[in-house]
């Protein structure tokens, strides 16, 4: 028995006991995508099939030992699926169709040609392939109609829950509001895969990130040669969404000026892009959110009444994790799962450990969890996350209890200098950068532009 060990290819099993039949089918066979295995017996063959994939038998039936007829008949009880085609030397007709009888596909006579041998074999190929392509789509769709994202029975996230399933499928547009990571961009992805768009794109506008010398173009797109260097057209991100649910994250950061043509622009469902005549016609979902206190903007004139009456037909508010103290260990189960998961060692939570999450106060919410559940993921030995393994929820730092600083440090130093050894980490990624400092990328946006980066 040989041949690599591989599970993407379609896998073909040679059994003859004779060795010249083995490595003349081989070579025929080497040009094909397949991954070619060979027994020179019927218990080696048998032993293979135990213990590796293969998807096709190509079988002697007269063979020393174990003949063919005795293996399709083990094999088959082993493995129902299992496509077997008998080789026959001459004569062996009457053997071939008790093969047949017993489940085999076909039989070919060794000495004749192979071409038609190689027919059926890629017609087995085929089906093979677009088998795997089924179950792809199906775990795809599967996966699209199981959308169930927000883990957590208390109260506050049931209402939630309750909301976005009624919510979602009329076309209402809706302002998600909450304490940062606390899940305002899940909810909206909740609501999108709830609604009729759900094949549809979900378009996630960092407005934060948008630096405003470009927004206009990013959000309207542009024609081509509006500007220097607008060599081609572009849609703009309010376009890409056409059909589909336009995320507006952190929409309490879009300037003012860019407030009113986006008002316009929603109320007439037409979009002009930069240095374009025309309008066109565009049809999206909008769902907002903002960390802000939205209300308190409007009193200060740093957003527009209009545009907030406009995006806010329905609000939600996503309750910080503090209030809803009954999903804290349900999340670090879910965290904890989900990251054995993707390969880590699956790990349980000592009561030790427990106590610690409950007894943490959480200001940077669910993301905070989630990164401190990575973290002790990682640090635990055992089977068991202990206290130890959450080291920065049993310190002083983030819990109740105030933060002690070095004499005349301020706490915007030690902030300045984590943003910059992240980024010095990441190579200037600031999406992995605020992964490692469990901040959103639009926080982390604003703290560079505060601190004037
Ligand atoms: N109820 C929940 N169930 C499962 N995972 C959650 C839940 N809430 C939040 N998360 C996870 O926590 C992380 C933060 O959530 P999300 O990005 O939606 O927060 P956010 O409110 O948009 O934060 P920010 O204001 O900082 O952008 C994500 O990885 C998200 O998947
Ligand atoms: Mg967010």
């Amino acid at each position: 028995m040989d041949g690599e060990p591989s599970n993407a290819l379609f896998t073909l099993l040679i059994v003859d006991d004779d060795a010249e039949v083995r490595s003349s089918l081989k070579r025929y066979f080497r040009p094909m995508p397949y991954r070619i295995l060979s027994a020179g017996g019927g218990q080696e063959a048998l032993e293979c099939l135990s213990r590796l994939r293969v998807d096709m038998v190509l079988l002697d039936l007269k063979m020393p030992g174990k003949d063919g007829l005795a293996v399709l008949k083990e094999a088959q009880a082993m493995l129902p699926d299992l496509k077997i085609i008998m080789l026959t030397g001459h004569g062996g007709v009457r053997e071939a169709v008790a093969a047949i009888q017993n489940g085999a596909l076909d039989f070919f006579e060794k000495s004749t040609c192979p071409d038609m041998l190689k027919k059926k074999i890629d017609q087995a190929y085929r089906m093979w392939l677009l088998d795997r392509e089924n179950q792809s789509l199906r775990q795809e769709l599967e996966g699209r109609f199981s959308f169930d994202p927000l883990v957590g029975e208390s109260p506050p996230i049931l209402m939630l829950k309750d909301l976005v399933a009624r919510v979602s499928p009329t076309s209402t547009s809706v302002l998600i509001q909450g304490e940062s990571g606390t899940g305002k961009e899940l909810v909206a992805r909740a609501i999108h895969h709830h609604s009729s768009r759900q094949a549809e794109v979900f378009i996630p506008v960092d407005c934060a990130a948008i630096s405003e010398s470009v927004i206009e173009s990013e959000l309207f797109g542009h024609a081509k040669g509006a500007f220097t260097g607008a060599d081609q057209a572009t849609l703009g991100l309010i376009r890409s969404a056409h059909k589909g649910t336009l995320f507006l994250d952190e929409i309490g950061e879009l300037p003012l000026g860019m407030q009113a043509k986006f008002l316009r622009s929603i109320q007439e469902r037409m979009v002009r892009p930069v240095g374009a005549t025309a309008m066109v016609p565009v049809d999206v979902r909008l769902v907002a959110a903002t960390n802000r206190n939205l209300i308190e903007e409007l009193a200060r004139g740093r957003f527009r009444q209009d545009l907030y009456y406009r995006l806010s037909a329905v609000t939600f508010h996503v309750p910080p994790l503090r209030e809803r103290g009954e999903d804290i260990l349900l999340l670090a189960r879910h965290f904890a799962e989900s990251l054995a998961q993707e390969g880590m060692a699956p790990k349980t939570f000592s009561e030790d450990a427990k106590r610690v999450l409950l007894g943490y106060t959480w200001p940077g919410n669910v993301r905070e969890l989630e990164n401190a559940i990575r973290s002790a993921m990682a640090l635990a030995r055992g089977p068991a996350i202990l206290a130890s393994d959450l080291p920065m929820l049993s310190d002083s730092s983030g819990g109740n209890a105030p933060v002690s600083l070095p004499g005349g440090a301020k706490l915007a130093d030690f902030e300045r200098e984590a943003i910059v050894g992240a980024l010095r980490q990441t190579g200037g990624n600031r999406r992995k950068a605020a992964r490692i400092l469990g901040i959103s990328e639009a926080t982390l946006y604003r703290r560079l532009k505060q601190y004037q980066f």
